[in-house]
């Protein structure tokens, strides 16, 4: 039998992050993500192959720690992010930072710090975008920032690492999910999330960028509900 390839993925606790470990258990060992210990080993518990990666993200020490005990790694998925919606009008220095601090300089940071590992593995680096980062909308101009930042990123790392890291964007539309549902509580609209992807819709994408032979890259996926 061969040895299963070693996955990364943030924010595993819920959501889309824990529906990409679940898709990716049968053949993949999991490093489960997430910052709270318990909920991390309740999902470590049900999966096949898989071990805890707790930390932080925002936090420098906790992400050095964490990131320090891998020692092999294929792939790396970042799916931890947040949300911070309100108008440009109203939106606070503290929301702006919160909102980069998670969705970009995380992101930047955990993959400085393990690309060593993954050069090593010829392995791939995969971010959870939005179509957020594709157009902007009103009263969501941060995240949509945010994540056109995480376009920029992806971009220039692709190049910077082609030959030995390959990296693809994957851009789901609304999703059902927490964050979904404070979204639409917080705009005060009635939940439906029938309109939503599943998040098994966004996972699947992310194990077709991971199925690609080594000579081929998906660089960017947008995926959205059909209705
Ligand atoms: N839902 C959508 O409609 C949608 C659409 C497009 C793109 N996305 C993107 O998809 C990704 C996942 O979203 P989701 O809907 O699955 O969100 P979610 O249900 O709110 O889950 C967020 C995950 O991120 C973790 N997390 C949050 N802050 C963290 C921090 N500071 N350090 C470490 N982990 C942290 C959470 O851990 P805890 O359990 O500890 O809170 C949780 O596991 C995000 O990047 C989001 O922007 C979502």
């Amino acid at each position: 039998m061969t040895e299963r390839r070693h996955v990364l993925i943030t924010g595993a606790t819920r959501g889309i992050g824990r529906a990409i470990a679940e898709e990716l258990a049968p053949h993949w060992h999991i490093l489960v993500g997430g910052r709270r210990r318990e909920a991390v080993d309740q999902v470590v518990a049900q999966l096949p192959s898989a071990e805890p990666f707790v930390a932080e993200l925002t936090d420098d020490d906790a992400t050095l720690s964490a990131a320090s005990g891998i020692g092999r790694l294929d792939a790396l998925v970042h799916s931890a992010g947040i949300t911070v919606l309100g108008n440009i009008a109203e939106l606070t220095r503290s929301d702006w930072r919160a909102q980069f601090e998670l969705n970009v300089v995380a992101v930047a940071e955990l993959t400085r710090l393990l690309l060593p590992r993954l050069r090593e593995a010829n392995g791939q680096v995969i971010t959870i975008n939005s179509g957020s980062g594709l157009r902007s909308a009103p009263g969501n101009g941060s995240y949509c920032a945010s994540k056109h930042a995480l376009v920029a990123f992806t971009d220039a790392l692709r190049e910077e690492e082609r030959g030995r890291v390959r990296v693809t964007s994957i851009h789901p539309g609304r999703v059902d999910t927490d964050m979904q549902i404070a979204i639409q509580a917080q705009l005060g609209h009635e939940y439906e999330p029938e309109r939503y992807l599943a998040p098994r819709d966004v996972a699947r994408t992310v194990a077709l960028a991971l199925s690609m032979d080594p000579g081929a890259n998906l660089d960017v996926v947008s995926v959205r509900p059909a209705r």
